[in-house]
């Protein structure tokens, strides 16, 4: 019978107001990036990996990842409400979140799981924050409320130019599926452009949690990035 994959020791401490759990080996894994940065193929690769490695993995998303987190989902992301005020959009993804949290996050881990999440509460800082002008300490009062200021143990930043994203998140394949066009992706480049500004001042802030992929060239080029970025956890 296979072992729980579990940090040999833990300990949390409070940063500037967020809790960091601190082990041997980092087990909530959150990967980030604007939408056409090639996250969400790149984390299934990575789920891949930990089977593989025979470390038991839980695959989750947000915002969604509950029967109730994929109901706020469908309504944050519909076209017909156009663009929504920022704290609107914020309340949403954290109800969302806390769900999230208390349904899937937190038992998994629990059991010893890691958890690689698409999207955590820096989709949040750079998106509201950042893309909408939301300040940044509304958002952590009211993440605090929601997580208890929950921090991921390593966060996938997939980084590049938002022309870029932009041209591959809304290429006209992606605009062909059903649902492909949501009320996001209908915002100016701009807007992207802050996002990602808002990331990157995220990251600069907490270096030791960050792995900067540059995700511009290949999809090989990204791949290994995304490895070299894992490999300590998969072979610990
Ligand atoms: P996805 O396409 O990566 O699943 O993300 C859905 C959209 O939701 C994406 O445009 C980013 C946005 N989003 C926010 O604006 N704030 C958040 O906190 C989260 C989690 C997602």
């Amino acid at each position: 019978m296979s072992t729980p994959h579990r940090a040999r020791f833990e300990q949390s401490v409070w940063v500037g107001g967020a809790c960091y759990v601190f082990g041997m080996s980092p087990r909530f894994i959150t990967f980030e990036g604007l939408d056409g940065s090639g996250k969400s193929s790149h984390l299934e690769t990575a789920v891949s990996w930990f089977v593989q490695a025979g470390i038991p993995v839980v695959s989750t998303h947000e915002p969604g990842g509950t029967p109730l987190g994929d109901a706020i989902r469908r309504l944050f992301l519909d076209p017909k409400w156009g663009r929504l005020d920022g704290t609107v959009e914020s309340l949403l993804v954290f109800a969302s979140r806390r769900q999230h949290l208390l349904e899937v996050i937190d038992p998994a881990l629990a059991e010893g799981r890691v958890v690689v999440c698409d999207r955590f509460t820096d989709s949040t800082l750079a998106y509201q924050g950042a893309g909408r002008g939301v300040p940044l300490d509304v958002l952590r009062d009211a993440d605090r409320l929601a997580t208890g200021s929950r921090v991921p143990d390593r966060t996938l930043l997939f980084d590049l130019p938002a022309e870029i994203a932009r041209e591959r998140g809304q290429g006209d394949s992606r605009r062909a599926e059903p649902g492909g066009v949501d009320r996001l992706d209908a915002e100016e480049l701009s807007f992207y452009s802050r996002v990602r500004q808002g990331y990157r001042d995220v990251a600069a802030a907490e270096p030791h949690r960050f792995r900067i992929i540059d995700s511009s060239g290949s999809r090989d080029q990204t791949e290994a990035q995304v490895r070299a970025a894992l490999v300590d956890v998969l072979e610990a």
